[in-house]
């Protein structure tokens, strides 16, 4: 059977302000999880060696969400990844969505792709509120349809760019989990709501005018607002050293615009929009900076 893939994902604006029904727009990477199938006595997850005890029995309890949506379909899945695990570039999500996929293909083989879809989507979206309590659904949503989102509030938008978007993705270090960063962030809203609000809306302003930027091509105004965006996520305390050197790295290359990608905090990843990736990918790998580049809209070269 071909393995089922659920592919990772880049938030380039609104993230954190996602989560309080603001817009964000996020890519699909070609990088994700693959989940392989094989025909079994009884439907199991073979949770990988390289988790610890906790991490194994949230993947678990979360598969056992979708299985028994499915009704326990006699699959047996076992995961392999081509993702940076954990750096706020949607691993959990395209682990949903890779097992919701497999276990669909099983159990709702007979339905219309429509219907398919639907339950595919209800499967990814339980298993990613075991991995995160209350995500916006951004994750899950751009990793399913593998394509550049415009998410709100659970509703999706196809975007399309009519020039290349070329992003180059860094590591910077460890990170607190997701639902660790969005916590906290939480608890300083409930202390200054009216200061996070005026925050949120400005970071939904630059949201709104990224997506312009994007459908009309224009990569200067889109760059400025991710770097807008990225003072935003500063001045909401989500940001650190370890990422403002990498994002500071990035501008230096001649990116666009960049800021950090996914929840940030303490760690995790760095987004830079570049017109061409390939110089600036090669002198970081040089300086052993863990990072890769890609295209996430916009026409290719054939
Ligand atoms: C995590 O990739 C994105 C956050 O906005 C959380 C969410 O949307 O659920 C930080």
């Amino acid at each position: 059977m071909t393995p089922s893939f659920g592919a990772g994902k880049v938030i380039l604006l609104g993230e954190h302000a996602v989560v309080y029904g603001y817009p964000a727009i996020a890519g699909a990477l070609p990088l994700g999880i693959y989940a392989h199938a094989e025909a079994a006595e009884c439907c199991a997850l073979r949770v990988p060696d390289n988790l610890d005890e906790k991490q194994s029995a949230l993947l678990q309890q979360a598969f056992e969400k979708a299985a028994e949506f499915a009704a326990w379909p006699k699959v047996a899945l076992r995961l392999e990844a081509s993702l940076p695990m954990g750096a706020g570039l949607g691993s959990s999500a395209a682990v949903s969505v890779a097992c919701a996929k497999a276990l669909a293909a099983v159990a709702f083989a007979q339905e219309a792709h429509e219907a398919q879809l639907e339950k595919t989507n209800e499967m990814a979206w339980r298993m990613e509120q075991v991995f995160h309590g209350s995500p916006s659904g951004v994750d899950h949503s751009t990793s399913l349809r593998e394509t550049l989102l415009w998410f709100c509030q659970g509703k999706v938008q196809t975007l399309s760019s009519p020039v290349p978007l070329n992003i180059l993705v860094a590591m910077a270090g460890k990170r607190s989990s997701t639902q660790t960063t969005v916590a906290q962030l939480h608890t300083r809203q409930k202390k200054w709501p009216g200061h996070h609000k005026r925050l949120f809306e400005e970071m939904g302003r630059c949201t709104e005018e990224a997506r312009g930027a994007i459908e009309e091509g224009d990569l200067p105004l889109l760059g400025e607002l991710m770097n807008v965006n990225q003072g935003l996520l500063a001045a909401m305390q989500l940001d650190s050293e370890k990422l403002a050197q990498k994002i500071y790295r990035l501008r230096r290359a001649g990116a666009l615009g960049a800021k950090l990608t996914g929840a940030g905090g303490d760690g995790g990843a760095v987004v830079g929009l570049f017109e061409n990736p390939e110089g600036p990918l090669e002198a970081l790998r040089a300086e052993g900076v863990d990072c890769f580049a890609c295209q996430l809209a916009g026409p290719r070269a054939t």
